[in-house]
């Protein structure tokens, strides 16, 4: 921990996908008054910006050069980019795929750097993503990787859509989900992995509430 450079409290939640953190990072960020940085948000907007300018998937340099135009907003649990409202489009499975090949590349991860770190203001902030705790914020003095199994996290997917009226299959969905975990987790840069002063949470069997108030109990220990 080296609270010394950036006296601003970060809490960084990492893990794979479906395993609550965006929800408990919501939480956090409410309960403490504090800004919050949904990383994975970024990647997605690139890939569905990327997509709509008719730019491929693994064309670095182009996608290096929207990162720099792009004007993106968060305001009101709504994301705008270019002045377009892109909340729904960037939440699909679709989407979410291609994010994960958008961030397997260096020079993408590096364009948006420096605007991820800019999210750190006072009074502090919460940070969910892969690599919040390992790459982003290293000196943050909370981090937590969140996991559950990843039989757990389709059947909340599955369960979540469902509500929303949408037909899915459950089979296709943990295959996506493994799919994604598996280019993650292995991929050369900024791999989903826990930080060495991680605490890691499994939540396959527990409440969102109970994972929040362990994080909690963490913050307070670490940051009062
Ligand atoms: O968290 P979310 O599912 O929105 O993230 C979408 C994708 O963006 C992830 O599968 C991952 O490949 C990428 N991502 C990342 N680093 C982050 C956040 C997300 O590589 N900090």
């Amino acid at each position: 921990m080296n609270n010394t450079s950036n006296p601003v409290p970060v809490v960084t939640i990492d893990g794979p996908g479906g395993a609550g953190k965006g929800t408990v990072a919501a939480a956090i960020a409410a309960a403490q008054g504090w800004h919050l940085l949904d990383s994975g948000a970024l990647y997605r907007i690139i890939a569905v910006s990327g997509e709509a300018a008719a730019i491929a998937l693994d064309d670095t340099k182009a996608l290096v050069a929207l990162c720099e135009r792009l004007q993106i907003v968060f305001a009101a649990d709504r994301v705008r980019v270019d002045g377009q409202d892109l909340t729904d489009a960037i939440r699909t499975e679709e989407a979410g795929s291609s994010a994960s090949k958008v961030a397997a590349m260096a020079p993408v991860r590096e364009a948006i750097l420096a605007l991820q770190q800019g999210f750190r203001r006072a009074p502090g902030l919460v940070a969910d993503g892969r690599d919040m705790g390992t790459v982003v914020f290293p000196d943050a003095p909370v981090k937590i990787f969140l996991d559950a199994s990843a039989q757990a996290r389709a059947e909340r997917r599955y369960n979540q859509l469902k509500n929303k009226g949408l037909g899915v299959n459950l089979r296709a969905l943990l295959e996506q989900i493994q799919e994604r975990d598996a280019r993650d987790r292995e991929r050369a840069v900024a791999p989903l992995k826990p930080a060495q002063d991680a605490l890691i949470i499994d939540s396959t069997q527990m409440t969102i509430k109970e994972v929040v108030a362990m994080v909690m109990t963490q913050l307070a220990s670490k940051v009062g």
